[in-house]
Parts: structure tokens; sequence; C-alpha cells
């Protein structure tokens, strides 16, 4: 009698098995809609998106105002999840204690779990703190660097001592240029934190305390290689020889998982682990910006050898096991609208270097943010954040999420669209020099004139090119080293629909092919300004 039932679920599990082609799904959704938002606005109101873009927003897409956007709103990924029933039922419950409140002992034993027994749980009595909590990521990283510099001071580093003879010429280049482009250093060389690259808040807070911002990434992240999946990877013979020669300025290095400025790529365990074997070498301090650890992890578990058999806990607890510390935007990947952390590991490289830190940040966080407890939060925006960390590492979640990126990126591409390849896992980027035919044409910022076009079909997305990591300095602009020029479009966590983003790739494949009528933009305010991308106006050439 049960034959026939068996006979179908073969068949019904054949079919899950089968990839699917872009038009068509064969697999439901893991959650559904417990709660829709309808729009105040229609996407056939063209004039009056025209009227905004150009009068209130000078073409710049941070200035327009969200709630005329019928489309989809890819500006960014960050705080724009839609949070599930089960994070808003957690948020009834918040403690609003104003000292230790209930919410944070059960973000810290949370974060044993997620992370790793030694990144949390139920402290000791006499060890020393190790969660910081944050209003966001770049308060995190701007406390992170405020006290480092202090320390530095105190340490009387070597400021202004120039570039040993031993670094790759190349590099020694590049770190000079660094130093010249910062606006208002007061010349000199200073501290250098690599990164495999930085993104623009951490670049910004690290520049503001005089220190350098290098990037170096793999030398496979300038190439669109579908072969190659661990684009966001660090070039570690670069790394190597800066810490060979330049060791003593270096007082941390990171990684960012995933990397979010060039192309939301990901970092592979192998090289973590290098990075890890490098500076433990160097005995120099190693964290994570670790803004999208999931999805780095799920990366990792299909892409990497001998990852296939481990869960994403697994593979994340392993992950973190590399570090003596990380900064996070839970905004990302803790599935919430606000907060953020530092953690650091008790006992490495880092207590040894800089031994007055804890005390010092704690002092910076009670100033700035509140009690150390709350660091700048509700009570109840902690408990969201231990709901969305329980959520985050589910395969059925992260499957979801990043085969969806997948297929908008697939759609573009079908339509013809040039993008960072591989597809990252929060973000597909438009190539814009590819885009326009693969000369560049800088000093035109061809990425400004695609966001703008885009807004007035209805949909946001971000420049994330040479407008907003290059610089202007001495009346000529800077391109971001190592040259990107991209546009971003973010893809918000269960937020869409497939349908949602499909008409996004529409609209684009319309300006692509008729990318010969698009132009190029003047910039009518704050070229030179520091963060200008934010606050910057524009009009069509
Ligand atoms: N680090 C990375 C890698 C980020 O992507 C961001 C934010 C931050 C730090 C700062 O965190 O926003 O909580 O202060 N990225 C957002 C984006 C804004 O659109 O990519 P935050």
């Amino acid at each position: 009698m049960t034959k026939a039932i068996d006979f179908f679920i073969e068949k019904f599990r054949d079919n899950l098995e089968l990839e699917p082609p872009l038009s068509r799904y064969n697999r439901p959704r893991p959650y559904r809609n417990a709660m829709v938002d309808f729009r105040s606005c229609s996407v056939f109101d063209f004039e009056e998106r025209k009227e905004l873009l150009v009068r209130e927003a000078g073409l710049n897409p941070f200035l327009f105002r969200a709630d005329k956007i019928p489309g989809c709103d890819l500006l960014s990924d960050s705080g724009t999840t839609t949070m599930t029933s089960a994070q808003w039922a957690a948020m009834l419950l918040g403690d609003e204690a104003y000292g230790s409140n209930e919410g944070y002992f059960m973000l810290k034993e949370q974060a044993a779990e997620t992370f790793g027994a030694s990144w949390g749980g139920k402290a000791a009595l006499g060890e020393p703190e190790n969660s910081f909590i944050f209003h966001q990521g770049r308060a995190a990283e701007n406390a992170l660097f405020s006290v480092l510099s202090r320390e530095l001071v105190v340490r009387r580093h070597p400021g202004g001592r120039p570039l040993s003879k031993d670094l790759d010429p190349e590099l020694r280049e590049r770190i000079a240029s660094r130093c010249e482009s910062m606006a208002g250093s007061g010349g000199g060389c200073h501290y250098i934190i690599p990164s495999n690259s930085h993104f623009d808040t951490t670049e910004g807070n690290i520049e503001d305390k005089n220190m350098i911002a290098l990037n170096l990434p793999c030398r496979e992240h300038l190439e669109n290689n579908e072969e190659f999946p661990f684009r966001g990877n660090m070039d570690l013979e670069e790394l190597e020889n800066l810490l060979g020669s330049e060791g003593d300025r270096v007082p941390l290095v990171y990684l960012t998982i995933t990397n979010n400025t060039g192309g939301g790529q990901p970092v592979s365990m192998s090289n973590i682990k290098s990075v890890r074997e490098i500076t433990s070498k160097y005995e120099v301090p190693f964290f994570f910006d670790a803004c999208r650890f999931a999805e780095n992890a799920w990366f990792i578990q299909h892409k990497e050898k001998g990852f296939a058999e481990k869960t994403i806990g697994e593979i994340v607890r392993e992950m973190f096991a590399y570090v003596d510390g990380f900064h996070i935007s839970f905004k990302k990947d803790g599935l919430v609208n606000i907060g953020g952390a530092i953690f650091l590991r008790n006992g490495t490289a880092f207590d040894v270097n800089f031994p007055s830190f804890r005390e010092e940040l704690t002092d910076f966080q009670i100033m700035v943010e509140g009690h150390p407890t709350y660091g700048g939060l509700a009570g109840r925006d902690l408990k969201g954040i231990v709901e969305g960390l329980r959520t985050v590492t589910k395969r059925d979640y992260l499957d979801a999420r990043i085969s969806q990126v997948d297929r908008f990126g697939k759609r573009l591409i079908e339509n013809g669209i040039p993008i960072v390849r591989p597809i990252g896992g929060h973000a597909v980027y438009i190539d814009v020099d590819e885009f326009f035919g693969g000369a560049p044409r800088d000093g035109e910022f061809m990425g400004i004139s695609l966001t703008a076009l885009m807004l007035v079909a209805g949909h946001r997305l971000c420049e994330l090119g040479t407008y907003a990591f290059g610089k202007y300095v001495g009346g000529h602009e800077i391109p971001p080293d190592p040259r990107v020029n991209n546009v971003r479009a973010a893809v918000p966590r269960l937020a869409y629909e497939d349908q949602d983003l499909f008409s996004a790739a529409e609209a684009m494949k319309i300006l692509y092919d008729e990318r010969d009528r698009i132009p190029g933009v003047d910039v009518d305010y704050g070229r030179d300004l520091k963060m200008r991308h934010f606050k910057s106006r524009f009009s069509f050439k």
C-alpha cells in the first residue's frame, strides 16, 4: 500500500536534487512572510522620482528618500534584514535594566555557542572581560582604533622612521602613496594596518588615527575568474614581506570576512590558517572584521576541499579558533537592524602588546556608548541579536540566502551585464568599466550615473568604485588601491522575493542596451571631502 508513496518520494527527491535552471524553482523558501509592507509609491511615479533625484538628492542615492523607492532598495544589506517572528518575540522580553541586563548574559552564552567557548560563556570570576557591546560596527571600530592609537603613543613606536629597504619595491610605493593621500596626516609614515581589503568605515577609522589602511588582496582578486572561489583571500607573500621588514609598525593584521570591498568574496580556511601562521611567526595579533562570518562559512563548506561534511557551526568555530579578536556589525549576519561588538580572546599577543587595552576600552565605552553590558543598545536589541545568531548558521537559511543572490547574479549575466564573478555572498557587483566598454572613464564617475538612472527605474544601488573609494587630493583624483570600480546591488536578508530582484535586473538590462546614451556626471559638491560618497551632489554632464 505504501509502495506508491515510496515511488513518489523517490520522484520528489530526485526533482529537488536537480540543479534548477534560472527560470524554474524546484523547492519552496524555508520561511514564509509573517508581515508585509505595502509601498506608499508606485513604480510608475517616474516624474516624481526624477524631481526628487535631481533637486533633493543631487543624484546621490544616499540622499534619496527610501519611502519613494517602489522597487528593490539594494543600497545596503546592513540593518535592512527582515527579522523573524522569533526575534520580535524575543525582543518583547527585553530587559531594560540600566546595568547587567539579562540579554547581555544571553549574548555571551550565544557567542560561546556560535563562535566557540573562548569567546563568551559564563565569565569565571576574576577573568578579564572579553565582550564589548557597541551600537554598530563602526562604533566598535572607532573605539578599537582610538584606544589602540593611545596605547601605541604610550609605547612610542617608530612613527616617522623611513620605510625599510627590505620591503618589496611595489609595496613600498603603495604604502608611500597611501601616506601621501592621507590628507592632514602631518606627513611621515606611521603604523600600518593590513587587510585583505578594508571596508570604507574601517579605513576611515584607521586613517582618522593617522595609521595606514593597507589592502593586500590576493592576486586572483582582480581577475574575474569563476575557477577561483576564494577571491577574498589575502596575498600571503606580501603579508610575509611586510611583517618581515616592517613588523614593528603593524599593531594588527585583519581579514574581512567576506571581503565586501572586493565583491563580497569569501576567504578560505586555508588562507585564514596561513595568515595565523605568519602573524604568529612575527608575534603580531590577528583579527577578523567578522560582519558576514556565516556567509563566509557557507562558501568554505561548499567550495573548499575537506569541509563538505562539516556543519556551518563547526566551520565557524574553526575559523574563529585562529584569531585573537574580532569586531562585528550584527547588522549583517546578526540578522538585526542595529548592534555591534568587539570580542577579545584572553591571553594572546594582543594582551601582551597592549596590557591596558581592555580597561581603556571599557572607559571609552562608558564615556561614549553606555555601560558595557548594553553598549548603546536597548536591552531588547540584545535579545534580537541572540535569536538572530541562532538562525544565521542554519543550513536552510544560508542555502536560501546565498542561492537567491546567485540567482539574481545569474539573471544579470543572462541579461548581458558584466558582473564580478564568482558571485559573492551578500551582493552582486556590476563591473562599471566593463559595462561601458572596458576603457576606464575616470573623472566621469559612470557608476554614479548608473545608480542615478536605476533610481529613476525605482531601484536603489550603491556606487562602490572610483568615487566611493577614490580620493581627491591636491587637485587630482587618486584611484582606489587596488583599483575597483563597481556598482553594488546588496541584497537585504529575508526581505525580497526573486520577482523583485529580477525586475531590477530588467531595468539594468535597459540601461545596458542603451549604455552609449548614458552620460557621466560632474561633481557639484563634496569632491574633496572625507567619506565623500555619503555627502556629495552631482549633475549629469
Ligand atoms: N565592516 C564591514 C566589512 C562592513 O561591510 C561594514 C558595513 C562595517 C564594517 C561597519 O558596520 O554599518 O554596523 O557600522 N557595511 C555596510 C555596507 C554599511 O553597506 O556594506 P556598521
